[in-house]
């Protein structure tokens, strides 16, 4: 990841000379001569560390400082100072500054002391990062062959840079394997950054993608940094790409091949170093056939594929799970589980589970709040799977419309297809639709054709 260097220094001899010296350690330097201009740029670019002078005209660096320390807790701070006073020195680390120079000043130094701070400042981004990914489990539950499977190939391929596809229906488990993953890369103190490429409007995928400088467009009142930017030195999970406009495929494109951006009404050219996940529910080979999605950026995405199994090829793990979410389910709500004997455990297996694991969660905490103390009997079971799914359990917050839409499709087409025993031409029949619509609709909603 380039890390940018603020530099306010007013001789220009000496700051094109520290401008060189970092540069050529491989930081992009902003080198400004006053303290207003730096106040300027560090309201516009994201900064990672301020290297500044204390005796400019105008706006000194302590005053620099103590504007920054106010707008920016979060830059560190370099002072130089040129007396040879150790008052300035103490004065600002007072004021918060990370460290200080004094002039003259070697090359070694200048660097060792940049390098230092911006660890500092690293240590600092991945306890933040620590603190809020603790508490969320990336733990895979499932005991059935198809799951050890999966474990081991996660074992395999997590290490490694490689790019992922993962593919499965909804609620199998998919961005749980992503963050699984992460976890278990070389990355993972590193950021995730999750994108879910439905959700993205036509006319904000570069920004949205690559970020923008101040002012390239209305409304960009300050600069951003894009996705990609963000998820530099770590892993980026691009969720539902098959529901990307054809547009964002080919941005995307760009980036994957050439590991560079540039952010949107910017000149400069951006490395970025991310590891791309990719998921979605759709059956992105077929779309490729039909000209629905790029051939090449199929095959930039997939150089793995993970199949994440349905719920109803692994029945095996449902007493594992039911217990598990039980559990978790129980803790969140402060009271206790409820058992599972035997014949809830065979009723909730009996279910086939169009939701997979998210509806199975869902029944366990529709469950645990019927429950009477830490009983459920098995018609409590029959009863919530035998109930048709309400719109409160098609409505997920946060999920955009499409999204739900498709899942409600899905599901309708899922159920209709069981109840005629799998038989796809009275399933079509029943619908009221034709076999070619019906087959096109199965492809499109990720229904296998020998479901
Ligand atoms: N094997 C598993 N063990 C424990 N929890 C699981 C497992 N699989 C899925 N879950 C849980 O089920 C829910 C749905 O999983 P997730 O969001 O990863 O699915 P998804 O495939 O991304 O779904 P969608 O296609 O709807 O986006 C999550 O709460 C997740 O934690
Ligand atoms: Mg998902």
């Amino acid at each position: 990841m380039t890390r940018t260097v603020l530099l306010a220094e007013d001789e220009a001899a000496l700051r094109a000379g520290f401008a060189r010296i970092l540069e050529r350690r491989g930081l992009h330097v902003e080198a400004v001569s006053t303290g207003e201009e730096a106040l300027r740029v560090i309201g516009e670019v994201p900064v990672d560390l301020l290297v500044s002078d204390i005796q400019m005209p105008g706006m000194g660096g302590l005053k620099l400082l103590t504007e920054v320390r106010q707008a920016h807790p979060l830059v560190p701070v370099i002072v130089i100072s040129g007396t040879a006073s150790l008052e300035d020195a103490a004065t600002a680390i007072k004021l918060g500054a990370t460290d200080f120079l004094q002039k003259p000043i070697a090359s070694e130094r200048l660097v060792l002391t940049v390098e230092h701070a911006l660890r500092l400042e690293d240590l600092r981004a991945r306890n933040t990062a620590l603190e809020h990914s603790a508490g969320t489990r990336a733990e895979l539950v499932g005991e059935s062959p198809a799951m050890r499977r999966l474990g081991e190939l996660l074992r395999k391929i997590g290490p490694t840079d490689g790019r992922v596809l993962i593919l499965g229906e909804n609620g199998t488990g998919k961005e749980l394997v992503a963050t699984a993953l992460h976890r278990a890369s070389k990355r993972s103190e590193g950021p995730l950054v999750k994108l879910n490429c439905a959700a993205v409007p036509g006319e904000l995928v570069e920004s949205e993608l690559f970020g923008h400088e101040k002012g390239a467009f209305t409304g960009a009142m300050r600069a951003r940094r894009g996705r990609f930017e963000e998820a530099s030195g770590g892993t980026l999970f691009l969720d539902e790409v098959g529901d990307m406009s054809l547009a964002m495929q080919a941005k995307l494109l760009r980036v994957l091949q050439e590991g560079q951006l540039e952010r949107v009404g910017g000149g400069r050219t951006i490395q970025v170093d991310v590891r791309v996940l990719a998921a979605t529910n759709r059956d992105l080979a077929s779309m490729v056939e039909r000209g629905q999605f790029r051939e090449d950026l199929y095959y930039r995405l997939n150089v793995v594929t993970l199949r994440v199994p349905p719920l109803r090829e692994r029945p095996e793990d449902i007493p594992l799970l039911a217990h598990t979410f039980a559990r978790q389910i129980a803790e969140r709500m402060g009271r206790k589980p409820i058992q599972l004997d035997d014949d809830v455990l065979k009723a909730l297996s009996r279910h086939t589970y169009p939701g997979n694991v998210r509806e199975l969660m869902n029944m366990i905490e529709r469950l645990t709040i019927l429950a009477d103390g830490d009983r459920v009997s098995a018609s409590d079971v029959i009863g919530s799977a035998a109930s048709p799914p309400g719109a409160a359990s098609l409505y997920r917050p946060g999920a955009p419309f499409r999204d739900l839409m498709h899942d409600a499709e899905r599901r309708i087409l899922v159920a209709a297809i069981e109840a005629h025993d799998g038989n796809k031409t009275a399933t079509a029949r029943s619908l009221g639709i034709d076999r070619s619509h019906f087959f096109k609709k199965c492809r499109e909603l990720g229904i296998s054709s020998d479901e």
